[in-house]
């Protein structure tokens, strides 16, 4: 790995080197806003088979590659395949999003796979395949990222059955039942861990793992919510891939902590980066945080949406915000299946011409 980094931009920023312009990925990058996406998506049949397909998951993971040359491409897959993977039932409907056979209670959580059962990573085994034609499909520079969903925000999901926007069944089995929910976050951390560790072994250069939910928490006795249940379990896996893959390089994104949990999330749990989100002001951050701080952000997808001047000022607010500093442009969150693909060439162009 070690040449490989001195070839690949965004493995040079997240060694702490300040390049510019920087390199730049999307998250979501490959989606329903691009029209081969939607056609790959047709043939494969559900989300969940494209997802479990090599063939088809390698396709749309190249295709924002070609189109846009991104210095980096991520995995096509899902945070919820851990879930299915673990014995739960996981479905997309169309239109509405995921839906998992809600984990209500110790009946439901002792009917998961513990971690350690070999079936566990069989079922995931079409993903590892998927990284390494990703690998052999990819141009050299570009680097490839894995990924998976921090334990809290999977958990959330595997408790509530689907998306809510307080997690509120979440927070309720917290109160109830602690023990529990510490139980599946362990669950989580565990697996996960290897997981992540596997992707590497197949073939990825770095990994980011999306704390979606950490602007939710439930409450913690000792007031550290962040902690307790976000960057804990966190550090806990970065720990742990090290154990493993001593120079693994972790990006973790830590949607809705605002901008004193961003400022923590590298000292707090060892990650190389932190991935903004779009409510948080990058110059503040930037001010708060040690220079060599790796951080990775944060465009507000709307803005995206929007195109024009204000696309193109809020390009040059990240570059002002960033100027000497190692940063990789990306998105504030995942990009949405409305945006037109030329605002995408607008925002690159802007940001190539290194303004
Ligand atoms: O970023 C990428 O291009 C890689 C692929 C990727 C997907 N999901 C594909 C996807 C990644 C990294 C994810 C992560 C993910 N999945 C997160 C964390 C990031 C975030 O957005 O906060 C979460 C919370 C999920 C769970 C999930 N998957 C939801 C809530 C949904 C429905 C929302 C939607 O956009 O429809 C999905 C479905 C999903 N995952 C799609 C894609 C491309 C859309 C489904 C489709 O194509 O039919």
């Amino acid at each position: 790995m070690a040449d490989a980094t001195m070839d690949r931009p965004v493995l040079r920023v997240l060694s702490g080197e300040a390049i510019s312009p920087p390199p730049a990925w999307m998250m979501r990058q490959a989606g329903r806003y691009l029209p081969e996406y939607r056609a790959t998506r047709a043939e494969a049949g559900s989300f969940l088979d494209l997802c479990y397909n090599p063939a088809f998951a390698t396709e749309v993971t190249l295709q924002p590659i070609r189109r846009f040359g991104f210095e980096a491409s991520i995995l096509f897959s899902d945070i919820l395949v851990v879930p299915h993977a673990l014995g739960q039932d996981v479905r997309f409907v169309e239109g509405e999003g995921p839906r998992l056979d809600a984990l209500e209670g110790r009946a439901q959580f002792e009917a998961l796979r513990e971690a350690g059962d070999p079936a566990i990573f069989s079922h995931l085994a079409p993903v590892f395949e998927a990284v390494e034609r990703i690998r052999a499909g990819l141009p050299h520079e570009t680097t490839l990222l894995g990924f998976c969903g921090a334990p809290w925000t999977v958990a959330s999901y595997m408790i509530g059955g689907r998306g809510t926007p307080d997690l509120a069944p979440a927070r309720a089995l917290a109160a109830s039942d602690p023990a529990l929910l510490d139980a599946l976050l362990d669950r989580l951390v565990t697996v996960q861990t290897e997981y992540l560790v596997r992707q590497f072994r197949a073939g990825v250069d770095a990994v980011q793992i999306f704390e979606s939910h950490a602007g939710v928490l439930p409450d913690s006795a000792d007031g550290d919510a962040l902690k307790r249940f976000s960057l804990g379990p966190i550090a806990r896996m970065v720990s742990g891939i090290r154990a493993e893959v001593p120079d693994a390089k972790i990006i973790v994104f830590a949607r809705g902590s605002g901008l004193d949990g961003h400022a923590r999330v590298v000292p707090e749990t060892g990650a190389d980066a932190v991935g903004v989100d779009w409510g948080v002001d990058l110059a503040a951050l930037r001010q708060r945080v040690p220079a060599t701080t790796v951080t990775q952000g944060n465009l507000h997808p709307e803005t995206l949406i929007e195109g024009g001047a204000k696309l193109d000022a809020e390009v040059d607010a990240i570059l002002a915000a960033t100027a000497g500093l190692p940063h990789i442009f990306n998105l504030g969150h995942g990009i949405t299946p409305q945006t037109p693909v030329a605002h995408v060439e607008r925002m690159l162009a802007r940001l190539r011409a290194g303004r």
